[in-house]
């Protein structure tokens, strides 16, 4: 694996390999050493979680992490991103993690330099987020491993999650069960890649083994997409009551950042079913799987 772009680029097999390696990463605490290897962070957009869990993950494989601050680099004086990818191969980085809020800009770049760099994609605009999805897979198969009798709905802004967009394509990549996408009308995807779309959080939720909740993008909202928040609480939010709508036993999950008190109550977000601090931790060994297979091309 060259680069590591989005879901549609894995095959089962491919999959399957990343979510094995990062449990064993997580199981054995052995990693491989990468320590001749320079990787660079290119992150255009805020960002903490993917951010740190892969400054973590190339820590841990001993990878020389570079960088860029941004708002100090040459593309604030008008360089182009190509120009400044193409300097930091010049200069021996083999590796680019990159967050954009361009859709498809790592695609892009992994077409121009796709011999001299790996790239890595760690969410591009409202397209893909596939590290993301890969993480979360791995922590529902930590506590259920059949994925085929599972029902596991998704519910929030789903018209500009690139976190539903990834997971949507892995859950039917990996033959998960049934997967509901639960948005009101006005953020519902315009193409499901898998799945089926309803604006009932009782229908969705409905006997759900697993509920994840996403955040209000507010900055992504267009014209005639905004809604009020109370409302969206009203009828989206998971709370203690519109919990009871899924299994007893139903486990909660949630991308980060976290609106407490909009989608997600704090007696959910913190309870004894919530998995949000696991998915965190296994953001960590996912990215070095993720690392590891591309660099071990
Ligand atoms: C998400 C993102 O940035 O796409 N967060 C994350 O990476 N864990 C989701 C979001 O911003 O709501």
């Amino acid at each position: 694996m060259n680069h590591f772009l989005d879901i549609q680029q894995l095959s089962i097999t491919a999959a399957d390999t990343l979510l094995t390696r990062a449990l064993q990463f997580k199981q054995q605490g052995k990693f491989p050493n990468y320590s001749h290897e320079f990787i660079a962070h290119l992150f255009y957009e805020h960002s903490t979680r993917t951010r740190v869990s892969f400054e973590m993950a190339a820590k841990q494989l001993q990878m020389q992490v570079i960088h860029l601050d941004l708002d100090k680099s040459s593309e604030s004086k008008g360089e182009t991103i190509e120009d400044t990818l193409q300097n930091l191969v010049a200069m021996g980085i083999r590796s680019v993690v990159i967050r954009h809020q361009q859709n498809e800009l790592p695609h892009r770049m992994a077409g121009y330099y796709d011999r001299e760099v790996h790239v890595i994609n760690a969410g591009d605009g409202t397209h893909e987020h596939p590290s993301q999805a890969m993480l979360d897979m791995m922590t529902i198969l930590e506590h259920k491993p059949d994925l085929s009798s599972l029902k596991i709905a998704i519910v929030g802004d789903l018209r500009h999650s690139r976190v539903a967009n990834s997971f949507q394509a892995l859950c039917g990549l990996l033959g998960v069960g049934e997967l509901m996408l639960v948005a009101p009308k006005v953020w519902q995807p315009k193409h499901a890649y898998f799945g089926q779309v309803t604006d009932s959080l009782e229908e969705g939720l409905a006997d759900a083994d697993i509920v994840m909740a996403l955040r209000v993008q507010k900055e992504r909202l267009g014209e005639g997409e905004q809604m009020d928040l109370a409302q969206y609480r009203q009828s989206f939010a998971l709370t203690a009551q519109s919990m009871r709508y899924a299994k007893s036993n139903a486990l909660v999950m949630h991308p980060g950042p976290l609106n407490r008190g909009i989608e997600i109550d704090d007696d959910i977000a913190d309870g004894p079913r919530s998995l949000i601090l696991q998915q965190v931790k296994n953001g960590v060994f996912m990215r070095m799987a993720i690392l590891d297979a591309v660099l071990s091309t």
